[in-house]
């Protein structure tokens, strides 16, 4: 084991693209199916070997709370109608009162500072941090992948992005990779598309050295006037190294709509029970469309 134990969870993002959704509902607790996103990004952590979480939000801690904490009543209900299966999944979504923590982000002064509050809850050990907008599909969960190539210096996933959209991403610039570890000599975050030193996108899983910390600290806001964590990170490299991991997997953007249509229709297609009924549904679909045109 790699000794990576805690995970920080920043979602303090307002998900205007959203609204009005977002107006009452946090992003993070918008469903895919029937699990919303925050659960998909605690059950990588938890494949990772991670047992403590923390979550940086914006609106205090009441929705998360409610979310990961007991529904004793609904328990109840739920046992003496004699529904385990249904009960089991909601226990499944239960954590432990001393696994978790909130940190309040009183303004969104961007992702490296999301990640710069949670200095003291994180210590000295290298942690994890998973932007749960980014919804990854994959046999093996991502964060484990990653877990499994750490080698103690910064470590971001990445995947390759099309020209027209890498300047909504952070972009490594890469020494040299063997297979899906790719040591890097930079980062840049959002660069014009002719200025990206590469076609690597930076993805929102990080395994990160507490050295990092340091370059938070007091480092100028950058892309977007937001304190980067991107820029932190690149700070770092020659003291720290940062390798860049080409995951296996599919990663869906669920911070924008179309994402989260992609995702919901991928995931609804892997649940056994609603994939035949989900199929001819979009086969009749497809073929009215067809038809209409
Ligand atoms: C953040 C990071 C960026 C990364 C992206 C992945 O940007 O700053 O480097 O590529 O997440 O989702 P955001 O999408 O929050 O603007």
């Amino acid at each position: 084991m790699t000794g990576i134990r805690k995970a920080v969870f920043p979602v303090a993002g307002l998900g205007t693209r959203f609204l009005p959704a977002t107006k009452s509902v946090a992003k993070e607790m918008l469903p895919l199916i029937d699990r919303p996103l925050i659960q998909y990004a605690v059950d990588e952590a938890r494949a990772a070997g991670i047992d403590e979480f923390i979550f940086v939000t914006s609106t205090g801690q009441s929705v998360l709370e409610a979310y990961f904490g007991r529904n004793s009543g609904l328990e109840r209900k739920l046992k003496d109608g004699g529904k385990t299966n249904l009960l089991n999944r909601l226990r499944r979504s239960n954590l432990d009162d001393e696994t978790y923590n909130f940190i309040q982000q009183d303004s969104p002064r961007g992702l490296g500072h999301a990640v710069s509050l949670a200095r003291d809850l994180v210590g000295d050990d290298p942690f994890a941090v998973i932007l749960p907008d980014d919804v990854i599909h994959a046999r093996r969960p991502v964060l484990a992948q990653m877990v499994q190539n750490f080698q103690g210096s910064h470590m971001i996933a990445t995947e390759a992005v099309p020209s027209d959209r890498i300047s909504d991403y952070g972009v490594v610039d890469i020494a040299h990779g063997t297979g899906q570890v790719q040591h890097l000599k930079g980062l840049v975050e959002k660069p014009a598309a002719d200025q990206a030193p590469s076609e690597f996108g930076i993805v929102g899983r990080y395994l990160l050295h507490p050295s990092i910390f340091d370059q938070l600290d007091g480092l100028a806001p950058g892309a977007g006037n937001e304190i980067q964590l991107t820029d932190a990170i690149a700070a770092d490299i020659e003291a720290t190294g940062c390798c860049g991991f080409a995951f296996q997997g599919e990663r869906f953007d669920c911070g924008s709509v179309a994402g989260y249509l992609e995702a919901t229709t991928v995931f609804a297609l892997e649940r056994a029970e609603l994939r035949d009924g989900f199929k001819s549904m979009l086969r009749q679909r497809m073929n009215l469309l067809s038809a209409a045109a």
